[in-house]
């Protein structure tokens, strides 16, 4: 199997791994897709339900990050063992998760300018998973040879809070409770 960079000799660079070459692509992938949704390359407007794709698409995204997060970290501490599999579903399941959300947010973007969009929590909460994703790229490859890990790890957990703070006001305010 690939080494990964933890278990990786010093000599082994994070552009000799699978892993960072796979969340490069899936990263790579989401801008594409979103960019695509947005400027209309292709089109996913359909329902399943009541809600449109993206809204589901939002729901499962939002969802994994919600429950795996602290999954992780108990289990991590319970069970070490099991880091070899936590780590890599922990990378992909949130960057596959981002690009489910950027599906949402590329659709409400371009809503058509009758029902426009009223931007605030979204926009902030996009802005919380964008640091997370590459503060996260960043802790696990160590592509800034000068950025000091447990800074990069601080940023990193401590936007996870303001994740779920104002996904809670923005779900709230999607189903018309706020
Ligand atoms: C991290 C996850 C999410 C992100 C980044 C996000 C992003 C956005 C953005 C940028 C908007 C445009 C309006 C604004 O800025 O507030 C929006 C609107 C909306 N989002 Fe989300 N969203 C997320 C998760 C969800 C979830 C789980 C739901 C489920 C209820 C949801 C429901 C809605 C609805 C109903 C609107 C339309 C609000 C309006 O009337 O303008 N979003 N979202
Ligand atoms: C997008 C949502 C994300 C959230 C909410 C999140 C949250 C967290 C949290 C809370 C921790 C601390 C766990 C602990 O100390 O037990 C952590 C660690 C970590 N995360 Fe993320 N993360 C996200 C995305 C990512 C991504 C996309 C990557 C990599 C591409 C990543 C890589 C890492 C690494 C390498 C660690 C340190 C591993 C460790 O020491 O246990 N994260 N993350």
């Amino acid at each position: 199997m690939t080494p990964t960079p933890q278990d990786a000799p010093r000599d082994v660079t994070p552009y000799q791994t699978s892993s960072f070459w796979i969340s490069l692509a899936l990263f790579i992938t989401t801008a594409l897709l979103s960019f695509g949704k947005a400027y209309r390359w292709f089109d996913i407007r359909f329902r399943i339900g009541n809600y449109f794709v993206t809204h589901w698409l939002a729901w499962i995204g939002t969802v994994f990050i919600a429950v795996y997060t602290p999954l992780y970290y108990v289990v991590k501490r319970r069970r070490p063992r099991w880091m070899k599999t936590l780590i890599p579903t922990h990378m992909f399941g949130n960057i596959i998760s981002f690009a489910f959300i950027s599906m949402h947010l590329a659709q409400q973007l371009t809503r058509p300018a009758q029902f426009p969009p009223d931007l605030g929590t979204g926009v902030a909460l996009f802005i919380v998973m964008l640091t997370l994703v590459i503060t996260g790229f960043l802790h696990r490859f160590r592509i800034i040879a000068s950025l000091v890990p447990h800074q990069n790890r601080f940023l990193h957990i401590s936007v996870t809070s303001a994740f779920y703070i104002v996904i809670i006001i923005h779900i709230l305010q999607g189903i018309g409770t706020l």
